[in-house]
Formats: C-alpha cells, sequence, structure tokens
C-alpha cells in the first residue's frame, strides 16, 4: 500500500483530483469507480471546477457506484444517486447512459445485483476505484462479517452503520436499513484503488486496514491483497500508523 498523509485539506484534495484527471487525460475511455460519504466531496468538488474551466473532460468515460440505499426513492436527499448528481453528475459532462449507480428501489433485487456484476464484468475492470471506509472498516458497505460475499449484494447494515447514518436523517426510524453493495470481489478487480480517509475517528479503522491481519472482520485490510493501493489520509486519520 502506498500510504500518502497530508497536512493541509487542499493537498488531500489536489492529490485525489490529480490522479483522477491524469487518468482521464491519458485514457479519456476511464471506467471509474465512485464512492459517496463526506470523504470525496472535495475531490468532486475541484473536479467540477476543473470541468467548469476546460481542464477536464468526461465525455467519453463511464463510472460506477458502489452501492446504494434499499427503499430510498433516487430523489430522496439521502439517496446515493441523489448525492452523486447534486455534487458531481450534474456538473460534469459524464453521459447519463454510461454512469451507473444500483437501483436500491429494484422490485427484484436479487436481478438488480445480477445484471450490476453483469455490467461490471462487461465494461470492467473498473480503471480507478475510489473507496471511504466506515469506522468498523467497512468498504461500500461490505460490513464486517464472518463470510465474504464474491458478488454485489443486498446487506444488512450494522447497528454501528445505522448510528453512523443517523446523522443525515429526521429520526432512527427513517435510517435505511439495507444497502445494495458491490462486493470486495468486484472492489478488488478494480486495476488501482484510492482509500480516502479524513479525521481521527477513522483512525482505528485504517491502522486495522493497514497493519491488522487480513479478516473478513475488517473488509478494508483485504485491500492488502491488491497490488495497486493508494491511501490517501489527513494526519488525524493517519496517526496511528
Ligand atoms: C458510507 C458509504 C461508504 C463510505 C462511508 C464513509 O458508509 N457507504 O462507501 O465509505 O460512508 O463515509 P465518510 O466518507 O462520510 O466518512
Amino acid at each position: 500500500m502506498n500510504i500518502l498523509t497530508f497536512n493541509q485539506e487542499e493537498d488531500f484534495v489536489q492529490a485525489g483530483t490529480n490522479l483522477i484527471v491524469s487518468l482521464l487525460q491519458s485514457n479519456p475511455r476511464a471506467v471509474l469507480g465512485l464512492a459517496t460519504g463526506s470523504s470525496p466531496l472535495g475531490i468532486y468538488a475541484r473536479l467540477a471546477k476543473m470541468y467548469a474551466k476546460g481542464l477536464v473532460s468526461f465525455a467519453e468515460a463511464s463510472s460506477y457506484n458502489l452501492d446504494e440505499y434499499v427503499g430510498l426513492s433516487e430523489d430522496h436527499p439521502q439517496s446515493y444517486h441523489n448525492f452523486m448528481n447534486h455534487n458531481l453528475f450534474q456538473h460534469i459532462d459524464l453521459d447519463p447512459s454510461r454512469i451507473h449507480i444500483p437501483n436500491g428501489n429494484a422490485e427484484d433485487l436479487e436481478a438488480e445485483c445480477q445484471s450490476y456484476d453483469n455490467l461490471l464484468e462487461e465494461n470492467g475492470p473498473i480503471d480507478l476505484q475510489l473507496l471511504g471506509i466506515g469506522h468498523n472498516g467497512h468498504i461500500g458497505f461490505n460490513e464486517p462479517s464472518d463470510h465474504l460475499n464474491g458478488s454485489t449484494h443486498v446487506v444488512d447494515l450494522l447497528d454501528e452503520t445505522l448510528a453512523a447514518n443517523a446523522r443525515f436523517f429526521t429520526s432512527m426510524d427513517d435510517v435505511p436499513k439495507q444497502a445494495v453493495t458491490m462486493s470486495v470481489g468486484s472492489i478488488l478487480k478494480a486495476r488501482q484503488i484510492v482509500l480516502l480517509a479524513r479525521g481521527a475517528e477513522k483512525a482505528e479503522a485504517i491502522k486495522a486496514a493497514v497493519h491488522g491481519p487480513i479478516t473478513t472482520q475488517c473488509p478494508a485490510s483485504l485491500l492488502q491483497c491488491h497490488p495497486n493501493v493508494i491511501l490517501l489520509l489527513d494526519q488525524a486519520a493517519g496517526r496511528l500508523l
């Protein structure tokens, strides 16, 4: 793992943005794996600004998002569809027909998972996969568990994840209990993985991901098996390394 720790938010954002922009410059048809959460927000804002200035184009690229809540309408303020539109897609020239996000409202979720995997198989591999990390070491919504799921699947979110997500909803009852997530297997197929983490509350998860045993109890630790992972951290998230 290549670990880069930054003192300044500005440098963290610039490093992540540079990785995506240089990929698109060398391969305009790049397949991007995108993440939600607060960690990539600065990068998305910077990409939008660069697009506005004509410094980058997504016109031939395609994107696959990691996950989506089950049962939230796409236009719900907290859906990941809405998050991505609001924070990135509406500001850039990525062709909507090449944007992919799991449909958490599909009538047949099993079929939806299968068709997401088929798309990834046909159009992949993902060239650059952005990841955040949960407090419990989850990536996408692959929660700590005794077993590893090899394909896109519906996951029951753990209590700690529900608690972390509660801040975005008016009450605990409104927090979605399930999500559709790409598997760790699909994530590991990406050519390059860029894991982002900011803040002291991520320090334990980062330590476990980097130095801990490789275990499904910390899904991010499975990234140790991948040959091309870059961690972009702020000082607080990297303080236990
Ligand atoms: C959610 C997402 C994850 C993301 C995590 C971290 O759980 N499903 O993909 O990595 O949030 O979010 P943040 O970047 O806000 O800490």
